[in-house]
């Protein structure tokens, strides 16, 4: 095999253990003739990372590291997201687009610790994420080499990488071609290709890996109260526990309920419409009980206004922008819309459905008085003639306008 030109001493990869990242490892090592230090990050995607360890080594990279960052995860970016209600397209909370910034961001780290001249990443040429890497690399190092082996290599097929790694003894387990191409993280999973690539076929049972069919979910609905401070939720049926422990818990109560099943055919950021179905039950639940306390807790021109900001959100988000200015921006304008949204809400799970039934806060804006039909009402509704009289003025002028032309003709 050939040599590429430019001079790469030391790559850090971004790898899974997977097919794609182990034939790479071996492939950089080729055609680079660098040295490969591999990344692994657990970000709840439930897979035991452990066994990693020791296969990287066996494949060739001369050192490993893995971390465990769920945590951070959920802190900067899962809670901001949820905060600001995120919703890609209105409908996809952005789990691996979330995920994307987080694995970049330690890829740097680790290439300035070890001094390495590059990082590299398994994505493919036609989604989403080879962008999103990418731009962040370029956002924390703009000098920094990015290396993308599927784009450059020639191997086409599945078969062809089993060949590659047979040839260079590489440790493969499954070599049973998987139906789906998933990515899964603690705040969701996105799944795609197969029979998916048809928007027109229902998504097969055997495409969802954790939730329950909503078909066959339990026929008593399940009641939980969610309790957030500021915009994180910090209690899970009166119980105090982290928002990485509500989230866990949320999705197993989730799944079981068949909560948070969503199917779209969805605009990449490189021109391609795709199909692809995710199972998101925790965020589902979360954002779901999140908007309904700030129905009770921000003012109407705020919470008008925050809604207006979340297409834009999500789409920075989707387009790999996390460390871009304008995404930090809206960060600092949701987080000061949160002051006031602590609070409880009480939602039922029931078949794939997430409803909420009630909420309550201290600093909700809801004036019984106010409101109420009944007795004690403190609505002056004598008022309201004269506003309705000056909020109207503009259409009754526009009115007599119209009125005067009419006739005059
Ligand atoms: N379409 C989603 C996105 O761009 C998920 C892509 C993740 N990859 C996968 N193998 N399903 O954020």
């Amino acid at each position: 095999m050939k040599k590429k030109q430019r001079k790469i001493r030391k790559v850090v990869l971004a790898y899974s253990g997977g097919l794609d990242t182990s034939v790479m490892i071996r492939w950089l090592i080729e055609n680079y003739g660098c040295e490969v230090i591999a990344f692994a990050a657990d970000l709840g995607q439930g897979e035991d990372l452990k066994p990693l360890r020791e296969k990287a080594i066996r494949t060739g990279a001369s050192k490993i590291v893995i971390k465990d960052v769920k945590q951070e995860f959920v802190k900067e970016y899962v809670l901001p997201a949820i905060k600001a209600n995120v919703l890609y397209e209105g409908k996809y909370p952005l789990a691996t687009a979330l995920a994307r910034p987080l694995i970049a961001k330690w890829l740097m780290a680790i290439a300035r610790q070890e001094k390495a001249d590059a990082v590299a990443h398994g994505s493919t040429g036609k989604g989403n994420d080879q962008v999103r890497f990418e731009v962040t690399a370029f956002a924390l190092d703009p000098d920094i080499q990015v290396l993308a082996p599927v784009r450059e290599w020639e191997m086409k097929t599945r078969e062809e990488e089993i060949e590659y790694a047979k040839r260079y003894n590489i440790p493969v387990s499954a070599t049973k071609k998987k139906p789906y191409s998933i990515d899964a993280n603690l705040y969701g999973r996105s799944i795609e290709c197969g029979v998916l690539e048809d928007p027109w076929v229902t998504p097969p049972e055997d495409a969802f890996q954790s939730t329950t069919s909503p078909l066959k979910a339990p026929s008593k609905p399940c009641t939980i109260k969610l309790g957030f401070e500021r915009g994180v939720p910090v209690r899970l049926n009166g119980q105090k526990a982290s928002p990485l422990e509500i989230i866990q818990e949320l999705t197993t109560l989730g799944d079981q309920h068949g909560v948070g099943r969503i199917d779209l055919v969805e605009n990449r950021l490189v021109g391609i419409k795709s199909r692809e179905v995710y199972e998101a039950s925790a965020a589902t639940i979360l954002i779901t009980a999140h908007r309904e306390l700030e129905s009770l807790t921000l003012d109407r021109e705020t919470s008008h206004f925050k809604e207006t900001i979340v297409p834009k959100y999500a789409e920075l988000i989707y387009y790999g922008l996390w460390f871009s200015p304008l995404r930090k921006a809206l960060a600092a304008f949701v987080e000061a819309t949160q002051e006031n949204v602590t609070g409880e809400v009480r939602l039922q799970l029931y078949k794939g459905t997430c409803i909420p039934v009630g909420r309550r806060s201290p600093f909700s804006l809801y004036d019984k008085s106010l409101a109420t039909y009944e007795t004690g009402d403190m609505f002056d509704q004598s008022a309201a003639k004269g506003f309705i009289e000056i909020f109207g003025l503009p259409l009754k002028v526009q009115a007599r306008v119209n009125k005067k032309q009419r006739k005059e003709k």
